[in-house]
């Protein structure tokens, strides 16, 4: 896909589509008037006729052959004053995903100039991205012909000549950032018995294939048993499926920075283990190593943009299974950092596996240390779909990453943590225990965290809610790769 700035006035630029606006109530926006002008009002009577209302979600393409556009696809931009970037990359996701139903090789959007707040580089990063999820289809495996490819080659933002290089970075960091969420989904999309621990490592070293600047090392069970890593080892305990502790290194900074570190859950599928969970909803419990996948998909953005930073990404990836041999209530283990661990719910596995690898994490000496993880039901039932959770031992870098999600739109929430959360875990019989009862479930898995990051400037954040939508649209979302992006960029 091509992307470019197309800084040509509306009624010059040639492209087999003109993406437009119409907020309700009937006005256009300023591309959408002149355009008008250019097609001998044939929008204005398209609105008079009632065709096209400027509600929002609403997009009517209309066939203009023989002008310079093609095509030009209408979009509804809501009430007047209430188009926001998360508006904006809805409108640009549908129009995008019905332009390329049609044979349209080339569209042009002029949406830029009506998002509030107006700025050219987040206009153009967003477009890309969505661009991106309008373009992007899960890796279904089905035994029919595949829908066929969309016609769609060239993209172009428009924007004020004056504009044209921020314009042009939004645009490269957008195509990064949709390529890193697009590996992100179609890992998180795959079935358990696809998507592996193994598999993930595989991933891992092809991201080193592709990218100079990347590089993989993978830990097999034997390095975790020498490492003492017998907290994340417990977890694996069940099943014959190999368990891995992915590294990968993206070196974009200066030699010898400290970098980022990205700690990601890589539970290829939970099934809870002895603390069986309830069948019901139990499939999407392949998605609980989207942690990782965030990991991965933050990595790839990375390289692709030659972003200007250190980063080490760590995947501990296993699955949670029962089985003979598998860890049980009551189970007390010792984890990497010597703390020991009384095993109360073998379902509260993520926080098992991220001790491990945040202890691990200690030797690549992190400037910041970022975990992303599908960690707890009571998440969901706090922030629901639409927040990730961030908990942090550093106010300033929660404050960050809240920053960071606003701008990018993929928002995150600051919960509080605390000495009384903390006793929630109390033990009679290890250091302290892996669960407790339910009240405040996403902050005692933070404080259990917590427990592992002296010394460290640390945040997690909670996807459980975020990571994947469920019902009809069950599939990945991709997030948080762009907030973390966001953050990562704002620290290059
Ligand atoms: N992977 C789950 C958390 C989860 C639940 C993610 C729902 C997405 C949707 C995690 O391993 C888990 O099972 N957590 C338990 C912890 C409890 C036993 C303390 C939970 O949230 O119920
Ligand atoms: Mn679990
Ligand atoms: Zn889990």
């Amino acid at each position: 896909m091509r992307l470019f700035v197309a800084t040509a006035a509306v009624n010059r630029q040639k492209s087999g589509c003109a993406i437009v606006g119409l907020h309700e109530g009937g006005s256009f926006s300023g591309a959408a008037a002149q355009l008008d002008e250019a097609l001998g009002g044939r929008l204005t009577r398209l609105a008079k006729r009632g065709d096209v209302r400027g509600k929002a979600g609403e997009v009517k393409i209309l066939d203009t052959d023989g002008a310079h556009c093609e095509r030009v696809l209408v979009v509804g931009l809501g009430k007047k004053g209430s188009f926001g970037r998360k508006q904006y990359r809805k409108a640009l996701v549908s129009a995008l995903g019905a332009i390329a139903k049609t044979g349209a090789r080339d569209a042009v959007s002029y949406l830029g100039e009506v998002v509030e707040p107006a700025d050219a580089y987040y206009s153009a990063r967003l477009a890309a991205e969505a661009l991106g999820a309008a373009l992007y289809r899960v890796p279904a495996i089905r035994s029919a012909r595949k829908p066929p490819e969309p016609a769609l080659k060239s993209f172009g933002f428009a924007a004020d000549a004056s504009q044209k290089s921020q314009a042009q970075r939004g645009l490269d960091h957008g195509q990064a950032i949709a390529a890193g969420t697009a590996l992100t989904r179609d890992l998180a999309n795959l079935p358990g018995n696809v998507c592996t621990p193994t598999y993930l490592a595989q991933q891992a070293r092809e991201l080193a294939r592709s990218y100079s600047t990347v590089r993989t090392q993978v830990l097999e069970e034997r390095d975790l048993k020498r490492l003492k890593m017998g907290s994340f080892l417990s977890v694996t305990n069940g099943t014959d499926e190999p368990a891995k502790l992915i590294v990968m290194r993206y070196d974009g900074g200066r030699a010898g920075q400290a970098p980022v570190a990205l700690v990601g859950k890589g539970v290829t599928f939970d099934s809870g283990g002895i603390s069986l969970k309830q069948p019901p909803g139990m499939d999407e419990m392949k998605f609980d190593m989207t942690g990782a996948a965030s990991v991965f998909g933050a990595i790839k953005a990375a390289a692709e943009m030659g972003l200007k930073l250190n980063l080490v990404g760590v995947v501990p990836a296993c699955e949670n299974m029962p089985g003979a041999r598998a860890t049980k209530p009551g189970d007390i283990v010792r984890s990497m950092s010597g703390q020991t661990i009384e095993v109360i719910n073998t379902d509260a596995e993520g926080r098992l596996i991220l001790c491990d690898a945040l202890t691990y994490a200690r030797r690549f000496k992190p400037a910041t240390v970022i975990d992303i993880a599908t960690l707890t039901g009571a998440c969901v039932i706090a922030l629901g779909a639409h927040n990730s959770a961030v908990m942090s031992n550093d106010d300033e870098l929660a404050g960050e990453l809240v920053a960071a999600g606003r701008r990018a739109e993929d928002r995150c929430w600051h919960m509080p943590m605390g000495e009384e959360y903390h006793d929630q875990l109390k033990s009679n019989f290890a250091d302290f225990a892996n669960a407790c009862g339910r009240d405040g479930g996403a902050i005692t898995a933070a404080c259990f965290l917590a427990k592992f990051t002296d010394g460290l400037r640390w945040a997690h954040v909670d996807i459980a809610g975020t990571a994947y939508l469920t019902g009809s649209q069950k599939g990945s979302t991709g997030r948080p790769v762009a907030l973390l992006m966001d953050f990562l960029i704002g620290r290059a």
